[in-house]
């Protein structure tokens, strides 16, 4: 197709990039995605969440910390939109390791901006920043709001959103950064509270686990449906002038509300198998999270529809399906307690 936009999403093999290939995918565009060398070798565990993609998308192996690496993708893929998604995306492996997280997430931003700047400065690029940039700054937030970040990881985000602001107004990129609060979805990593929350529930009540253990249950957090923020992604690329952006629900729930939402489901009693466990408490905590969306509403025309309670629904009844089908025989899901490594890419 002659007019065929093409678009390089970072982080393709996440949930974030699943969603977006699907989306981007649907509106005709030509999909490109970096992935490690690793994972092209070893499809089946690592590109799970895009295999019913595979041959749709086109893969190319790159790393953030190479800068040659994704010169090259740029290059040969000559992109309309860039999607930088991958990350160190876990905050709380960023206490564990500052270095790593700050390597991936603001230095890996830094090299395919300026790759961007070089090879392909008239493609718009869209920044996956986080809520996690406002940390412990007052609720609700806003795209006005004073950043206050809690973690390594926060830190790396601010410094993204600055990195792009800056290639904004110097360089004239078409740069935006997306201010995503808590998305979820069945796709959703284990390592991510509402994940593991659906994931053991469907287990304790297929009798293939016993007992949950939490960290902190009184974090709030404002969570919507991924399936969605990936629309006001392409939305914020779609405009003629780039800007910065929350997008979120503008409702917020404690991980306590979760846990006695998708137990509730089930029918269990939450507090028969909750084991408060310290190993899953943060130094520093974001206490809550609740995003103010009005300008994404005025000026992208988008917001979010999924409820919570649809969204706990959704990822509980899917954990009850792998569960059930497999026994829970064949998942590599966390076992309580453990504290699991992280993955790049929501
Ligand atoms: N992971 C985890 N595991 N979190 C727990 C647990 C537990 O056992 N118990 C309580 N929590 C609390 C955390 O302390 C935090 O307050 C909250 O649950 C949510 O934790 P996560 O699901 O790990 O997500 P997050 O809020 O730290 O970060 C996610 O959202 C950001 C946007 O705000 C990630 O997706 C980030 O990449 C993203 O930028």
């Amino acid at each position: 197709m002659a007019n065929q936009k093409r678009a390089l999403i970072t982080g393709i093999s996440g949930q974030d990039g699943s969603y977006l290939s699907e989306l981007l995918l649907e509106k005709g565009y030509e999909v490109h995605g970096i992935v490690r060398r690793v994972a092209i070798e070893d499809p089946q565990h690592r590109l799970s969440r895009i295999h019913h993609l595979l041959g749709k998308v086109h893969l190319h192996a790159a790393s953030l910390e190479s800068y040659p690496s994704l010169m090259k993708v740029v290059a040969a893929v000559q992109p309309d939109e860039v999607y930088h998604l991958a990350a160190q995306s876990y905050v709380s492996y960023s206490f564990e390791d500052e270095f790593s997280t700050f390597e991936v997430n603001v230095n890996g931003t830094h090299y395919l901006l300026s790759t961007c700047r070089d090879l392909a400065p008239k493609a718009r690029f869209y920044f996956a920043g986080s809520s996690e940039m406002f940390g412990s700054a007052p609720a609700p937030q806003n795209e006005l709001t004073a950043f206050r970040p809690r973690s390594a990881y926060g830190i790396s985000k601010v410094a993204g959103y600055h990195l792009t602001r800056n290639y904004r107004e110097a360089y004239h990129l078409h740069a935006s950064c997306g201010m995503l609060y808590n998305h979820e979805s069945p796709r959703r990593g284990m390592e991510f509270v509402t994940r593991k929350i659906s994931s053991v529930a469907a287990q304790i009540k297929l009798g293939l686990a016993t007992e949950i253990r939490l960290g902190n249950p009184e974090a709030k957090r404002d969570w919507g449906h991924a399936r969605e923020y990936v629309e006001g992604m392409w939305r914020m690329l779609q405009q003629d002038e780039p800007d910065d952006y929350v997008i979120a629900t503008g409702e917020t729930h404690s991980v306590r509300e979760f846990l006695e939402c998708a137990f509730g489901l089930l029918g269990l009693d939450p507090y028969k198998y909750l084991v408060l466990d310290e190993r899953f408490l943060r130094p520093a905590e974001v206490d809550v999270l609740l995003g103010d969306t009005t300008k994404a509403r005025q000026r992208l025309g988008w917001s979010a529809k999924t409820t919570f309670t649809e969204l706990v629904r959704d990822m509980v009844s899917s954990d009850l399906n792998l569960y059930s089908r497999t026994g829970g025989g064949e998942i590599s899901a966390a076992p309580a307690g453990r504290v699991l490594q992280p993955t790049t890419g929501k």
